[in-house]
Formats: structure tokens, sequence, C-alpha cells
């Protein structure tokens, strides 16, 4: 396993959904499975390079040959991210939530009797790919981000990847017809400064296969 393309690279990933805490024994949570963020990890480690893979609560194994940081709350794994710098390439494929309940409860919330349902107020978490792809200094050389979109998918990716200051978006169709979410398979268009680039339907380990050879091109170019 030694001197593949990604030999002496620092990557990180971030994968999974995440969970916001209401009380001690709930949250809000999403159907991320970490399918395509586990795959991408062990697709970087098998071309050599030393993953961080920071993933919230996923529903599948984590991949080996990594370094696992497991984080709960989009506010910890944006810390995580930020303790894992310098890196080479930064790749976000986790489903962050993107509000948190603004105070979490100490203890559990109970019914009172009154039949009023308790109230949630949210807050809105940080966006960890636009913070880092906005870095002044130290910003990693390729900031990956991924769009799940259900239409207009390039229009969209292509806004948000000027919108977050990331170098690629990793943009998919993810309306309930497609099956994709929480399934094996994934269809991609790449968005990068050169324009859009659409892969056909395949398994979530070949995107991350090519994913990691495009990624193992572009830091091979410049140094
Ligand atoms: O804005 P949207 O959630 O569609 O953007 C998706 C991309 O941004 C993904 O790469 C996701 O990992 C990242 N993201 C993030 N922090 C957030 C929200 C999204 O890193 N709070």
């Amino acid at each position: 396993l030694t001197d593949g393309p990604l030999e002496g690279r620092r990557i990180l990933v971030t994968s999974g959904p995440t969970h916001e805490p209401i009380d001690p024994v709930r949250y809000i949570a999403n159907r991320s499975s970490g399918a395509q963020g586990a795959a991408i990890a062990r697709a970087l480690a098998a071309l050599g390079a030393e993953v961080t893979f920071i993933t919230g609560p996923a529903s599948v194994p984590p991949p080996q040959g990594v370094q696992i940081v497991p984080v709960e709350t989009a506010r910890e794994m944006l810390e995580a991210v930020q303790a894992a710098l310098p890196v080479d390439a930064a790749v976000f494929a986790a489903a962050v939530a993107d509000w948190r309940v603004k105070e979490a409860a100490g203890t559990k919330l109970k019914k009172d009797g009154s039949g009023r349902p308790p109230r949630l107020e949210f807050a809105e978490n940080p966006d960890i790919l636009a913070t880092i792809a906005q870095m002044q200094e130290g910003r990693p050389r390729l900031v990956i981000g991924f769009a799940a979109e259900t239409h207009d998918v390039i229009a969209h990716a292509t806004e948000k990847r000027a919108r977050k200051g990331c170098d690629w978006i990793v943009a998919n169709d993810v309306s309930p017809a497609t099956g994709i979410m929480g399934g094996a398979e994934n269809a991609v268009t790449l968005i990068t400064a050169e324009g859009a680039e659409s892969w056909p339907r395949m398994s979530k380990e070949e995107v991350a296969r090519r994913l990691a050879a495009r990624i193992a091109e572009a830091l091979g170019e410049d140094g």
C-alpha cells in the first residue's frame, strides 16, 4: 500500500448525518446513511492518502485504515474539522443539519397535562464547507462540497459552488424516484471552474474511486 499517488497527502472527509439534541434523549436527524462518504474515505486511503474521517452517527460501518473522529452535532463537526487542519484537500460529504434546537433542554421534556406541545426554537448551524472554503489563511488547496438536489441539479449546484467558495461540487439528484438517498448507486455531476461533467449512474464505490483519482490528479498538478 505504499507509493500510491496520494502518498503523503493529508485529506479530511466529513460524512454521515448530524444529530441535533432536543433534550437528553431526543434529537433531530436526517436520512443520510454515510455510505458515499465512507466509500470516498476508503478510496482515498487506497491511493495512499492519510485520511481523517469525521463522521456523524452513520448507519454504515466506518472505513478501515483511516483516522476516525466520531461527532454528533454540526458544531462538534466544525470543531473536529478545524482540529484536523492543515490538510491538502477536504471533502464535505456530510449531510449537516441546517438548524439545531436553540437551547436543548437539560432534562427530558415532559407532557405537562395542558395538551399544549412544547415549542422548539431553532438556530442556524455553522456552514462547515463555506467556513473552510473561505479561510483566508491555511485553506486546503482543494475544497469539495456536495449538493443533493431534487430538480435543476446543475443550475443549483453551480450557484452553490460560487456561493460557498469551494473548488468542486459533486451534485446529485436525490428526488425520491432515483432511489439514490440510502441506496447503493449514485448518478453525479462534477461541477468545477471548467464546467459541469455528468457521470453515468454507477455504484457509490465507483463514484468514490473516480473522485479519488480526480483528487490525485488535481493535487499532483500543482505540487
Ligand atoms: O447548502 P447545502 O446543505 O445544500 O450544501 C451541501 C454541502 O455543504 C455539502 O458538502 C455539506 O457537507 C456542506 N455543509 C456543511 N455544513 C453545513 C451545511 C452543509 O459543511 N452546515
